[in-house]
């Protein structure tokens, strides 16, 4: 190859791998909810976050109030409206409790905004900048499937608590954290045969990439089925795997989801630990309830994964799985339900090399999730 061609080849390398949409990873993931204040409450003490700002009535927000809650690098908050606010009022009658921003950590906002929106992502909040004593924040946001919304978040000339207009939150109940650490990923339901639909958006206006495809003979039982496909950004540091139902004898888990969340939303958001084990026993001795896995999955699982660090007799009893791919292996829960209405669930897990999503576990763990649809009579 001559210099000229070497330089050329290197340049289009370059340019094949410059991330038009650079994400430095979750800023922060907002829930609406009928009262957050006792949400606030139930997240501190059952998942160990601490308190860490509020925003309402008392610091010159009248329309809703929101509690700011951390463990780690997890920032969750959640908002509920007080008076005269149409746009949370309306989600919550449609949606029940649940996620609407999957807030994203970005060096430019305005960037983020302008390059997503050129592709044809549909602008939710232009940059918009809000300072207060301690510096600025830049803000702008997209839509995504349902009525979800991507903010980017650009917090790099700001040193406050959480955003301006948010004051610091102190509060005299600080139970212990349970260890939980960041998103690991976060898992969006939407409609029969539009996972290709937001594929092609998560790739065409955010640069993302389809980096594994699941088919419904990989992810079905005898009754029920899903497609899946895992996008994750430029640098990995945010995956969104997205599902659709698929053809089955009785009714898809995301029919379900989606018959329940009255539309396409946030199934799961991935939690990571560095111990799964201690994090899991601290989850469900403070209330959590997670699926239940036959016992019988114990008896094969070590034939199929290979040696693993754990005894194998507490992840047993809290019905911790275990998957393992090319680069390591990987443990995984999966809670029931965090509303009464059968939509959002979190997933604890502790990856040891594995970059993949516990694709050996897909049987069992939808099978448990079958049992708990029968007994709500969705099946
Ligand atoms: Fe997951």
């Amino acid at each position: 190859m001559s210099d000229t061609n070497i330089i050329a080849s290197a340049a289009a390398t370059v340019a094949a791998v410059t991330d038009f949409l650079p994400l430095e990873g979750t800023d922060y993931v907002e829930f609406y909810v009928g009262n957050a204040k006792q949400a606030a409450h139930f997240y501190k003490t059952a998942f160990g976050f601490q308190s860490l700002a509020y925003a309402g009535p008392e610091t010159g927000v009248k329309e809703k109030a929101s509690y700011v809650l951390r463990q780690n690098e997890l920032t969750f908050v959640f908002t509920t409206p007080i008076k005269n606010c149409p746009e949370i009022e309306a989600h919550l009658a449609l949606h029940g409790d649940g996620v609407r921003m999957l807030a994203l950590r970005v060096q430019d906002a305005a960037d983020a905004w302008e390059q997503t929106t050129r592709r044809g992502g549909k602008s939710y909040m232009k940059p918009l900048k809000m300072e207060d004593a301690q510096g600025a924040v830049i803000m702008s946001g997209i839509h995504t499937y349902g009525d979800t919304i991507h903010l980017f978040i650009e917090r790099k000339n700001y040193s406050g608590v959480f955003l301006p207009g948010y004051q610091k939150w102190e509060s005299a109940y600080n139970p212990l954290p349970a260890g939980l650490l960041y998103v690991d990923h976060c898992v969006g339901n939407v409609g029969w045969n539009q996972m290709n639909k937001w594929v092609r958006f998560y790739e065409g206006v955010m640069g993302f990439r389809n980096i594994l495809s699941f088919d419904d003979t990989d992810i079905s039982t005898e009754y029920s089925a899903l497609m899946s496909k895992v996008m994750s950004n430029g640098n990995g540091f945010v995956k969104f795997p997205i599902n659709e139902p698929a053809e089955g004898k009785k009714k898809s888990q995301v029919e379900e989801y989606l018959e329940f969340y009255k539309g396409e939303g946030v199934q799961h958001v991935a939690l990571a630990t560095h111990n799964i084990i201690e994090t899991v026993s601290i989850l469900r001795s403070r209330g959590v309830e997670f699926l239940k896995i036959p016992a019988s999955y114990y008896d094969s699982v070590l034939e199929r994964v290979g040696a693993i660090d754990e005894d194998l007799l507490p992840l047993k009893e809290l019905g911790i799985l275990i998957d393992r791919d090319e680069e390591g292996y990987l443990l995984q829960i999966f809670s029931k339900p965090v509303e009464d209405r059968p939509t959002l669930f979190f997933e604890i897990i502790q990856r040891k090399g594995a970059k993949s999503f516990g694709k050996g576990n897909f049987k069992a763990l939808f099978e448990a999730l079958e049992r708990e649809q029968e007994a709500r009579g969705n099946l």
